[in-house]
């Protein structure tokens, strides 16, 4: 650029920073902004990946995870780390993984910079090199097992590779001519960066599914569908309900008070405190503690009932209400149920008058693809797991679907208490979304102002 330059040594094929980049960034920042703040105000857990589960967990310190996951921006160099036998070796490898990307402008020897102008050589590599490190990242996340491992294996040897046969790979790569004057043209075009993307997410996702988990979300079964609805006053009315009565007996819901859950749910105080507190001499304005002294219940129950507030982001609504319809008879139980979703529960069926108590039948069972075992000459199901479904012999003063609808309104009030105020971040990031969405178009409309007469 600067071979060209005009009588005053000014670059011909410049432009000054501003208004020019000042204008043409604004409009980066507005995206940028938008997909941080709908993040921020819509999903700011990101399926745990962002905020992650465990932080709403009570600290346990005699308790130790079966598999500790770091940040996912370390996922793809801590799969380095685990991928390597020795763990020495492991660390050097890891920390060689974070430091050798500083190394490029030493191992590119390409005649030409820009990518634009490179061979496919170049294109392979940075396909190979981009769907590696999604894998490592994935991985990361995931407990290890033997075929993820060997996975984690090939593709950390694909990332050195590309490091360190850079100056082989890009030396030998043919390249177009650039051209003389800056213009806007060249590269692969949209269609072509559409294809590649799409290219890497097939070479990511493939390989992941081959190594994926066949374990289930809800313990020893699938969940349950649940989708919370915080709009709905009337069934959280009908949830704080069922858990006045059922509930706050063994589990406290210490971070939230009396006050703040009647105002929010639409419930007068006065009326709050003569049918859902059972002690009047608890204030309205008090938080909401139970009196079960936590040593004498663990020795009731082999362990004691946990708080409750943050338990439906610890655990997650359809986890909660699939494990609270799926208590069972089992006599080798202390109480004499055990639990589809938490094997050997502590917990007793505390529902067991509106359920009714369930017990095992042979039912369905579920192969390795995730369907249903079927008989191949009848068509039929194959009955083999002893405890397949449940039947219901005395059934409880509910029917099976409108105790499914009481245990809907529970978890939706255990998930309102976790985030009490879900609706009022919805509505501010309604409104800040829309703000950023228009001053995206009002950058983007003086920007296109600006550039119209450069070329
Ligand atoms: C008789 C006392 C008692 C009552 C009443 C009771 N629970 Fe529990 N609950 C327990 C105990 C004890 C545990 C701990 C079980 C364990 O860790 O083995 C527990 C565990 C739980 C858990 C699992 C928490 C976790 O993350 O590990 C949830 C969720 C739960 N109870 C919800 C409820 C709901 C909802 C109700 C009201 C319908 C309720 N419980 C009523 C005693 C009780």
């Amino acid at each position: 650029m600067y071979k060209r330059q005009d009588k005053d040594g000014i670059p011909l094929d410049g432009v000054a920073f501003h208004p020019y980049y000042t204008v043409h960034d604004l409009q980066a920042i507005g995206v940028f902004l938008f997909i941080f703040c709908g993040i921020m105000f819509f999903m700011p857990e990101m399926g745990g990946f962002f905020l992650e589960y465990p932080n709403f967990e009570q600290a346990n310190n005699l308790k130790t995870p079966e598999h500790i996951a770091p940040t996912w921006y370390f996922t793809p160099f801590y799969s380095v780390l685990r991928a390597v036998p020795d763990k020495l070796w492991g660390f050097i490898a890891f920390a060689a993984a974070v430091a050798i990307p500083f190394m490029l402008p030493w191992l590119d020897r390409s005649p030409v910079r820009s990518w634009r102008y490179r061979g496919n050589i170049n294109k392979v590599m940075l396909v190979a090199f981009v769907s590696s490190f999604l894998i490592l990242g994935v991985l990361g996340a995931w407990a290890p097992t033997e075929a993820r491992t060997t996975l984690a294996r090939i593709c950390t040897v694909i990332y050195f590779s590309f490091f360190l046969l850079m100056p082989i790979w890009s030396s030998i790569d043919k390249t177009k001519p650039v051209p003389e004057r800056v213009t806007m043209d060249g590269g692969i075009g949209f269609w072509g960066s559409i294809g590649g993307v799409l290219l890497i997410l097939v070479l990511t996702i493939l390989p992941l599914q081959a190594v994926a988990s066949s374990s289930y979300d809800c313990g020893t079964i699938e969940c349950d569908e649940f989708a919370a609805d915080p709009h709905d006053k009337a069934s959280l009315q009908r949830g704080v309900k069922t858990y006045m009565n059922y509930c706050m007996g063994c589990h406290s819901l210490q971070y939230q008070r009396y006050n703040r859950v009647a105002e929010d749910l639409g419930i007068p105080e006065d009326l709050f405190h003569v049918n859902l507190m059972f002690d009047p001499a608890v204030k309205m304005g008090a938080l909401m503690e139970n009196a079960m002294d936590k040593d004498e219940a663990k020795k009731w129950f082999g362990a004691a009932p946990p708080d409750l507030t943050l338990v439906s982001r610890a655990r997650q609504p359809q986890w909660l209400y699939t494990y609270l319809r799926t208590f069972y008879r089992d006599g080798n139980r202390p109480y004499g149920v055990n639990n589809k979703v938490f094997k050997d529960v502590g917990m007793p069926h505390v529902l067991l008058e509106l359920q009714g108590m369930q017990e095992c039948a042979p039912g369905p069972v579920t192969g390795d693809n995730g369907g249903v075992k079927r008989d191949p000459l009848t068509g039929e199901d194959i009955l083999e797991d002893p405890c397949g479904q449940f039947v219901i012999p005395v059934a409880g003063e509910m029917t099976s679907q409108e105790f499914d609808e009481t245990v809907y309104d529970l978890v939706n009030f255990l998930a309102y208490s976790a985030e009490p105020m879900v609706t009022d971040r919805h509505r501010i990031g309604m409104f800040t979304l829309l703000f950023i969405a228009l001053f995206t178009v009002f950058a983007w409309l003086l920007n296109r102002e600006y550039w119209k007469d450069v070329h």
